[in-house]
């Protein structure tokens, strides 16, 4: 697969994000069709995982990661995060969040990284994570300084790249002052632009993006009618279900092109992203082995400019109906 640079690390354009394989995310799944997911990515060439320390219980999408990867390390470049998972005793603060349900706690303390890189690595059965993000910045702690702890970890090689996730511009400045950050991953899809200014100091400081939900949790894919119950789009209001339905017919025209290009409407999107910028990668999640085989062919197809024109003209007119999740 075509690959691209985020920093001086290198990973497939299209990677894969293993929040959807925990339950509660997308509704349940158990382990069984988890691990079948992981190893299809990985088989078929999406070797960039991605992972979180706050996905699913107790480091469990972490520990269903680290069972995919055991005898294929060298092949995986494994990225996960840190600040959502924060042990009982310690404090958190409060980062808002748009979904109807509850608030986003972050602790991205300093004193707090190493012990939570430790724990990463653990779930992970590995000793030495490839690029470790920030989740959230942390309200209450300067960002260069929680960038200051995991410099730190680089330097005692625990870590070998940094990231940030959920950043403005600012931020990604400010921390890249202290250490070379790879990867900013924020969201980013048809459906959610990514922020201008964001855009240009990640090029400028020749940091990569890593678009998270580039299939807009699935929306984006055309195949969304309704929720499964236990999944978590039922708190997101783009989601409720006479939003999901307008939204549904504004998207028509971006589907229709899809089938006029003989290519699905989740290759579509993807497609669209990576040719947004040389150093965009997408991190798509799926349970399912011929959506993952699907997504992972759109990091080839090359989109002629009166398309790309045609979706802008499209997006342009696509208002999206609820609020933005974050
Ligand atoms: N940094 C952050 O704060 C943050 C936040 C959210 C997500 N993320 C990362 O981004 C990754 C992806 O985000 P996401 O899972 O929220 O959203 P997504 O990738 O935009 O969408 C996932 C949804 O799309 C469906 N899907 C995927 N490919 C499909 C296809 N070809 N046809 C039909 N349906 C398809 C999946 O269902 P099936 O399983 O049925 O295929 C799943 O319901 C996460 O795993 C996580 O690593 C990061």
């Amino acid at each position: 697969m075509t690959t691209r640079d985020l920093g001086s690390l290198q990973v497939p354009a299209i990677g894969f994000g293993a929040m959807v394989l925990s339950p509660g995310v997308y509704g349940d799944i158990d382990d069984t069709r988890a691990e079948a997911a992981l190893k299809t990515a990985l088989d078929a060439g999406a070797t960039h995982i991605d992972t979180s320390d706050a996905y699913g219980v107790d480091g469990h999408n972490e520990r269903l990661v680290g069972r995919a990867i055991k005898g294929r390390r060298d092949e995986v470049v494994v990225a996960t995060k840190f600040g959502l998972a924060i042990p009982e005793e310690e404090p958190s603060r409060s980062h808002p969040v748009g979904y109807a349900f509850n608030e986003l706690r972050v602790n991205a303390e300093p004193r707090l990284v190493r012990r939570y890189a430790e724990r990463s690595l653990r779930n992970l059965g590995t000793d030495v994570i490839d690029l470790y993000y920030v989740h959230y910045p942390d309200p209450g702690v300067p960002i260069e300084d929680t960038a200051g702890a995991m410099a730190e970890l680089v330097r005692d090689g625990l870590v070998r790249h940094i990231g940030l996730s959920n950043v403005t511009a600012a931020q990604l400045r400010a921390a890249h002052a202290v250490h070379p950050v790879a990867a900013v991953q924020n969201e980013w899809s048809m459906w959610r632009p990514v922020d201008a200014e964001l855009l240009a100091a990640a090029r400028e400081l020749g940091v990569g993006l890593v678009a998270w939900s580039p299939l807009g949790n699935g929306f984006l894919t055309g195949t969304v009618r309704s929720l499964p119950d236990g999944d978590f789009r039922h708190n997101a209001p783009r989601f409720s279900a006479e939003n999901l339905s307008s939204n549904n017919d504004r998207y028509a025209p971006i589907r229709d092109l899809a089938t006029r290009l003989g290519i699905s409407p989740a290759q579509l999107a993807l497609a669209w992203l990576l040719h947004q910028d040389e150093h965009v990668v997408a991190i798509p999640g799926s349970r399912t082995p011929a959506h993952i085989e699907e997504n992972l062919a759109a990091a080839d197809l090359t989109l002629h400019p009166d398309t790309l024109a045609r979706i802008d003209e499209a997006l342009a007119k696509f208002e999206v109906t609820g609020g933005t999740l974050l």
